[in-house]
């Protein structure tokens, strides 16, 4: 383009007088088009709507712009938002006079997203996902000591780590095995303190996960999640990896979660995104089961005074805000920490502790919710 088309930018109308007057018309093509749509978010997601495979069909005439989208989804807003959002990103592009997105609506089977089939695993009662929108709020903390307590009050609990690119639960389990192949293929979890254990960290050693990406990750984190044999269990506790983008959408759309736990700390930074991860398992139709605040408080050993170092209450007005249960409120702890990086849920390693009592009190209370 020249150095006039730089410093004037033609509003669309100007387009179709152009054209009217035999003026170059400004054409777009359909790649252009696929291009835009990829800043539409899924509603809920980090996920556009082309990668989700939900663009049907582009069709231009003359600057006139038709797009297909399909989606499975019981939730009014979805088709709304995407068919505003995309409609709008359209109209903006030179050469576009008119953009209209037309939605095929389906009802999602249940406990699914965007029309994926989620399966259950076979022998395996509920599948309970921990996750956060945050990093770093406790999530694997959380799961590794929930599936203690769960196991504790006389459930068989099976724990697996989905952290594809930061797995934890084998330094907090202190194990390194490697887990064995039967003969069908099918890989044979680790057992530990009584419970079944898995992680992706405990098949990938040599490879670096950064080179699995996109469609890669995809692959692989569907073959695992297919591909353990967990025997008979009652809960299988899936540590997510944070955030709510592919990892997270590929796996609630692989197994069919009976719920899932949000953690949080009493943060606001931490509080909006456990809002995102609240708002992405209801667009999948999954259960959000209640909220853990974490770090919620620190006693001190020296006066046994409580201070709440990251604020109070947040943990409880956003569960009131998301109306879902507060699960529970976990201090932070030293001995929690410590236990953590010696390859011991505090759960397991000191029964009688504060932060176990909490664990078996947020077991109890996900149990009753799954009964
Ligand atoms: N209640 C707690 N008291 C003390 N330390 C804690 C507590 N919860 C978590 N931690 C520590 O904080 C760090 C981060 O916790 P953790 O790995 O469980 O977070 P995460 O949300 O799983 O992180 P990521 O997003 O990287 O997966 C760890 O060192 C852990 O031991
Ligand atoms: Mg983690």
């Amino acid at each position: 383009m020249g150095a006039s088309a730089d410093r004037f930018e033609a509003p669309a109308n100007l387009y179709s007088r152009c054209r009217l007057s035999n003026f170059p018309v400004v054409s777009i093509s359909e790649e252009q088009i696929r291009d835009a749509l990829k800043s539409v978010k899924y509603p809920g997601f980090t996920r556009d709507i082309v990668s989700f495979g939900l663009v049907k069909s582009i069709k231009i005439d003359n600057g006139e712009v038709k797009v297909q989208v399909a989606i499975a989804t019981n939730d009014p807003n979805v088709p709304a938002t995407i068919k505003n959002d995309a409609e709008k990103i359209l109209r903006s592009l030179a050469g576009v006079q008119s953009a209209k997105v037309l939605i095929d609506i389906h009802a999602p089977p249940a406990g699914t997203g965007a029309g994926v089939v989620a399966a259950g695993i076979p022998g395996v009662k509920h599948i309970i996902a921990v996750a956060s929108g945050k990093g770093g709020v406790g999530k694997s903390t959380v799961a590794a000591n929930l599936a203690v307590a769960l196991e504790q009050i006389g459930a068989r609990v099976g724990l697996c780590d989905c952290d594809i690119y930061g797995p934890s639960i084998s330094l907090m389990f202190g194990t390194r095995e490697r887990p064995m192949a039967t003969d069908e293929n099918k890989i044979v979890p680790i057992e530990q303190y009584g419970l079944r254990l898995m992680s992706m960290g405990f098949l990938l050693d040599d490879m670096s996960p950064a080179i699995l990406r996109g469609p890669m990750v995809t692959r692989y984190t569907q073959q695992f999640l297919r591909q353990v044999d967990w025997g008979e269990l009652d809960y299988l506790v899936l540590d997510l990896p944070p955030g709510t983008g592919d990892i997270q959408l590929t796996i609630v759309q692989t197994v069919a979660l009976s719920g899932a736990i949000i953690v949080t700390t009493p943060q606001e930074v931490a509080l909006i995104d456990a809002r995102k991860a609240a708002t992405m398992f209801e667009k999948v139709n999954v259960p959000v089961l209640g909220l853990v605040e974490n770090m919620s408080y620190f006693i001190s050993p020296s006066d046994n005074k409580r201070y709440d170092i990251f604020g109070s209450g947040g943990g409880e007005r956003e569960a009131k805000r998301l109306r879902v249960p507060l699960l529970g409120q976990v201090p932070i702890d030293i001995a929690t920490r410590e236990s953590g990086d010696r390859g011991m849920p505090i759960a397991a390693e000191d029964r009688k502790s504060l932060v176990a009592a909490e664990f078996v009190k947020i077991a109890q209370r996900v149990r009753e919710a799954l009964a």
